[in-house]
């Protein structure tokens, strides 16, 4: 080679070299953000739980502003209360962040399922997702919803004490297994993979210790069971010719290639994303509901007047959009109740971030109770007002279903099951609340505390 241009490559060789182990000295000389780490391992996770999270964020908030550093059970962690750095870590920089959970999580749920994955094997999950759950897809799945909210309504009736709670997983879990595999294995498999979830979702909070005897090993018995139901849905399916539009069907077109078992963590991944969050959702519209009659007077006004313009026959996709109200209560319900309080991601390289150093491998928590109760983005946030979402709110300020490429795909439906319950429930009962109405608990999901007990009765 001209020896011209060997020096002038080994030149630009150090040239680069120099640069970059410049950037990394800068990088490195950024520093952390604010905050404390706790004790040893432990680090504030107890100051966390011991109390309710918004005064751990919220003090955390006023004394470092809305970016600090904490640690969370041997975790060191960056909270991110603003929107511009939810934005950053959701939406414009998601390379930079992957989803986090712990390994037993993702040993129970399965690690083929959509949430712990980033590049081409999430997009093409998240394809197959989107399609099964595209108002094209869930307006087939209308009349099926219709006849299981109605079901469950009745049967309620005779109860003289419900909790909300509990009833509405039971809705949930059936309209997610109907958007999952269509309504006949809803009616065949039905009871075997509810007791089997039941089992699993036990040992979701539990300890992960593996041995018999303990809710965590009767868990991946179940999870192992679950397997076997599904295998044998997916071996019948094969045999015979569904061109049904559910999530089934959707992750079995041959092009896609998924095996058995990406197909099994994926149907159980769903079960856990729908559930209970729909259910915690429903939950809150009841109390809130209850709690507010000029708000319930307003959204029964506009299902009456549905129901009347339906004269008898079943809703149509035409009638859920028009209940406008109802749609603005349900917003306004995941602001003030922000189910899920944050979520987690973890930074992928070292990443210089408005001024700070976040290191390789530290998880990053945008906190959208945070984002959500901010009077610089709401005013009066602790107020219950549906009537706010009127206007649009201010961009990336409200992430009920997250942001970006692992934003929830089952938003429209998680919408249209609510929207479907409340109308049959403000036409035709009437309810009252049972027990202490202020407690919040969180498991993970913030909830009305013990589940919201209710009385419901058919109206007069
Ligand atoms: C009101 C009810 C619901 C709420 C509040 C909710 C909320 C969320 C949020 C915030 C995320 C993003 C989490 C993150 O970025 O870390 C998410 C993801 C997800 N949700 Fe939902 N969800 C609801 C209902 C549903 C339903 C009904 C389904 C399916 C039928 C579903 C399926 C999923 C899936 C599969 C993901 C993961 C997406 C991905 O990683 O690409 N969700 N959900």
């Amino acid at each position: 080679m001209d020896p011209i241009i060997t020096s002038l490559s080994l030149l630009l060789a150090i040239a680069i070299a120099t640069i970059i182990i410049i950037l990394k000295q800068f990088h490195a000389r950024l520093p952390l953000p604010p905050g404390t780490m706790g004790l040893p391992y432990i680090g504030e996770t107890l100051q966390l739980y011991s109390q309710n999270p918004n005064i751990f964020f919220s003090s955390k908030v006023k004394r470092y502003g809305s970016i600090f550093k904490t640690q969370l059970l041997g975790c060191n962690c960056i909270m991110m209360a603003s929107p511009d750095a939810a934005k950053a870590v959701l939406l414009s920089k998601p390379h930079l962040f992957k989803p986090t959970f712990p390994p037993s999580k993702e040993r129970m749920i399965g690690r083929g399922a959509i949430f712990f994955h980033q590049g081409p094997y999430h997009a093409t999950l998240r394809k197959l997702v989107l399609r099964a759950f595209s108002p094209d897809s869930i307006k087939l799945l209308l009349p099926h919803i219709e006849s299981i909210a109605l079901s469950s309504l009745h049967s309620w009736e005779p109860r003289p004490l419900l909790t909300t709670f509990h009833e509405m997983k039971t809705y949930a879990f059936n309209v997610a297994l109907l958007s999952i595999f269509g309504k006949d294995e809803v009616f065949s498999y039905g009871d075997e993979l509810k007791r089997c979830y039941y089992t699993l979702e036990r040992g979701y909070n539990s300890l992960p210790i593996n041995v018999p005897g303990t809710l965590f090993h009767a868990a991946m018995g179940a999870r192992k069971k679950l397997a076997g139901i599904l295998a044998e849905i997916i071996s019948l399916r094969r045999g015979g010719e569904s061109e049904d539009s559910s999530l089934l069907a959707s992750f079995m077109t041959d092009a896609e290639g998924l095996s058995d078992e990406q197909i099994a963590d994926n149907v159980i991944g769903v079960i856990f994303a729908a559930r209970d969050t729909t259910a915690s959702v429903l939950t809150w519209i009841i109390k809130f509901l209850a709690q507010n009659p000029t708000v319930l007077h307003a959204v029964t006004e506009e299902q009456e007047a549905i129901m009347r313009s339906r004269e008898g026959k079943g809703l149509s996709w035409e009638d859920t959009r028009k209940m406008r109200v109802t749609t603005r209560v349900i917003q306004e319900t995941m602001r003030v109740a922000s189910i899920l309080s944050f979520t987690f991601r973890e930074a992928i390289q070292d990443v210089e971030f408005q001024g700070y150093r976040i290191p390789k491998g530290w998880k990053v928590l945008p906190l959208f109770r945070n984002i959500h109760h901010s009077p610089e983005n709401f005013t009066d946030p602790e107020k219950f007002d549906p009537s706010r979402f009127e206007v649009a709110p201010k961009p990336n300020t409200f992430f009920p279903f997250g942001s970006g490429i692992h934003s929830c795909p089952g938003n429209e439906l998680a919408k249209l099951e609510i929207l479907v319950l409340v109308h049959h429930l403000t036409t035709k009962y009437k309810w009252c609340m049972m027990g202490p109405q202020d407690g919040i608990q969180y498991g993970p999901f913030a909830l009305p505390q013990n589940g919201l007990p209710i009385k419901i009765s058919l109206k007069e």
